[in-house]
């Protein structure tokens, strides 16, 4: 398989990104011609970003699992699709061939509708990074169930609201997984969750670790056993309009419980393996190893789909990147002789920790390309990532992207075009960035596409403000399920006509932007997302707390750590028991992920005399910076101040 699409030089790339932006709809539909459909598209886009309404290539009918799958089959059967990597590397691995994977697909679609799954439905995916992970989830895209996969991190309380709000009936999941030492007991928690929804009909557990589950009858069926009542190989793909949806993913956002980002079937497929082909700069044979769990966006776009309509092996890893120790990683890429690797900032920071030991007798010949995602990377980082993983050979992509893109936009493209540490430097194709500041007026200069050209010719200073962008990609956020208008409010409202990303970037003389950071409520702790009201609302619900402020502070490896400060109703007799007290609680209705590092207990938070809690004072005192805590003399009582300053963590 060619991509005639794939980028081969910088002028090229200056040359499609101004085809792109000029003439979108030329571009995006040659691009689309080297896909598979059912039925080609009668119009290639339609758009308002008021409503917003955006569709693409409309009358086009396909499956997303056809390009994923079937395409491959005949001259990929035998190539592996997906390369398992246990947690305990004295397991066994698996390796999926093309066809074995169409194989498991097409039967675990007729497990899926023998247990009730009809188009249209949606499915609850709780599990463990296994190679069923992968299966269940093209398997409901194969018959066009839309998957909503939960994070294995989440407690029993979030897996529930993200049941509710989807209208799930049926959830996959495994009786556990291993992450380093841990055992993680997912069907455990599947029925904890249950108790608190009535929603779900049927369970399908995969066997992993092979621990005792209790299993319910009428609702809790294993996979194996409904699997050996398969007797067909092959189950052909469910007709999808191209906007039909594809998928939903929970996200935190700035307030109220996270939101259900809907992703649509073509323009996703198209968008997803056309920045994963540039991008990573693909080529065909390559091993590529993307450590997300697919829990999260990355795993979604660049461990299942992107590298699987591309042809690609991809590697699924179930562990961590210090277990058994931290050389884990290095001999993953040593033994699948791996060309692209892509992790997270976070991860090379704790593996920057154990130094340059893990390393040794490491080759890491295989390497050619190196990418980083989800949160900004320090200079450190890169440069040690550059010198000890990449040995100065590799070019690194920093990928900055979200859920609600669907797919990398703003990237440097391997060996194309030239990174910059702590840089996500230059838009892809067809994406066209613009800095405003806070009333929504363009920050001059900082216009990527301005009058349909590239420009690299901006004169004078770095110029900031807060990151949107101006015209519609392939996969952009359709909605978020069951509340459109959420959708608009949160990101089409603040600037009109334009979708406004909640991060603030600079933009260099040379046209490079780098991302600073959330401009809202939201934290990047590990690279996930969580919003500070979320972990409040977690908070309140610990006996005795009268309210709380969440705020963020800088963390060496986790990038942002999570700060609490709490009032009780009892101040004088707090004890280390309402510490753990209120940490279990944010385990108990969010999860582990989302626990404070620090939590303060206070006699009262600064508030403005309109109730306001004044979260930019709680904010630098996390921080540290003690001494410019700006104007205070509105707060109703500045004296909190003193006492929260003395007492900070
Ligand atoms: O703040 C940006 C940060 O992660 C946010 C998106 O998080 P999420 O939807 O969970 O998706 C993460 C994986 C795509 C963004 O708003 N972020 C992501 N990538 C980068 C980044 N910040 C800086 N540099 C990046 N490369």
């Amino acid at each position: 398989m060619s991509f005639p699409y794939q980028i081969k030089s910088f002028e090229e790339y200056l040359e499609q990104y101004k085809i792109s932006i000029e003439q979108p709809e030329k571009f995006w539909g040659g691009v689309a011609e080297n896909f598979t459909w059912k039925k080609k598209w009668d119009k290639v886009l339609e758009w308002n970003f008021k409503e917003p309404r955006v569709r693409w290539f409309e009358g086009a009918k396909l499956n997303i699992t056809e390009n994923c799958l079937d395409r491959h089959l005949a001259d990929k059967a035998d190539q592996p699709a997906i390369i398992w990597e246990p947690n305990d590397p004295s397991q066994k691995n698996r390796i999926l061939s093309y066809r074995e994977l169409y194989i498991s697909v097409c039967r675990f679609v007729q497990v899926l509708k023998n247990n009730g799954v009809r188009k249209g439905d949606r499915v609850c995916i709780y599990m463990p990074m296994i190679p069923e992970l992968a299966i269940a989830v093209l398997a409901c895209a194969r018959m066009g169930a839309i998957h909503s996969v939960v994070f294995g991190g989440f407690s029993a309380q979030s897996i529930a609201d993200r049941i509710e709000d989807a209208k799930c009936n049926i959830v996959i999941t495994a009786d556990g997984g291993n992450r380093g030492p841990k055992d993680i007991r997912l069907k455990s928690v599947i029925d904890e969750a249950l108790q608190k929804t009535s929603y779900i009909q049927k369970v399908i557990v995969c066997k992993h670790l092979g621990n005792e589950v209790s299993m319910i009858s009428g609702r809790d069926v294993w996979w194996h056993d409904e699997l050996a009542k398969i007797t067909q190989d092959e189950m052909p793909a469910e007709t999808m309009d191209a906007e039909d949806m594809l998928f939903i993913l929970y996200t935190s956002g700035s307030t109220g419980k996270p939101k259900g980002v809907v992703h649509s079937c073509a323009g996703y497929m198209i968008y997803t393996t056309y920045s994963f082909v540039n991008v990573f700069q693909y080529k065909p044979g390559d091993i590529y190893f993307c450590t997300a769990d697919v829990g999260w966006i990355t795993g979604h776009s660049y461990t299942i789909y992107g590298p699987l309509c591309a042809g690609a092996t991809t590697i699924m890893f179930e562990g961590i990147p210090s277990f058994p120790d931290a050389g884990r990683f290095w001999d993953i890429v040593d033994k699948y002789k791996v060309n692209i690797f892509y992790t997270a900032p976070t991860a090379i920071r704790s593996l920057m920790g154990f130094g340059t030991e893990p390393l040794k007798n490491k080759s890491l010949q295989s390497l050619r390309v190196l990418g980083t995602v989800g949160e900004p990377i320090n200079e450190e980082a890169w440069h040690w990532y550059d010198e000890n993983i990449g040995r100065h050979r590799c070019p690194i992509v920093d990928t900055w992207w979200q859920t609600e893109t669907g797919g990398i936009m703003i990237s440097n493209l391997a060996g194309i075009s030239h990174g910059k540490p702590s840089y996500a430097t230059l838009p892809l194709p067809g994406i066209i960035p613009l800095l405003v500041d806070e009333k929504g007026h363009p920050v001059p200069g900082s216009d990527a596409g301005k009058d349909g050209v590239f420009r690299r010719d901006a004169k004078g200073d770095t110029v900031s403000g807060n990151l949107c962008i101006r015209f519609p990609w392939p996969s952009i956020i359709r909605t978020t399920y069951g509340d459109h208008e959420r959708c608009r409010l949160n990101y089409f409202a603040t600037y009109p006509d334009l979708y406004f990303t909640g991060d603030g970037a600079l933009r260099d003389a040379e046209g490079n932007y780098r991302i600073t950071g959330r401009v809202d409520d939201v934290l990047n702790v590990s690279g996930h997302r969580i919003g500070t009201a979320e972990v409040e609302n977690a908070i309140n619900m610990y006996p005795d707390v009268v309210e709380s402020a969440v705020v963020g502070f800088p963390h060496d490896i986790k990038g942002q750590g999570i700060y609490a400060f709490v009032t009780l109703n009892r101040q004088h007799h707090v004890s280390g028991d309402d510490k753990t007290g209120v940490s279990k609680m944010v385990n108990q209705v969010i999860g582990a992920i989302a626990k404070p590092d620090k939590i303060q207990f206070v006699s009262g938070l600064p508030k403005t005399r309109s109730g306001k809690i004044m979260r930019r004072i709680l904010r630098k005192i996390a921080e540290g910076e003690m001494e410019n805590l700006g104007d205070i003399s509105t707060l109703v009582d500045p004296t909190v101040v003193e006492e929260i300053k003395a007492g900070r963590l």
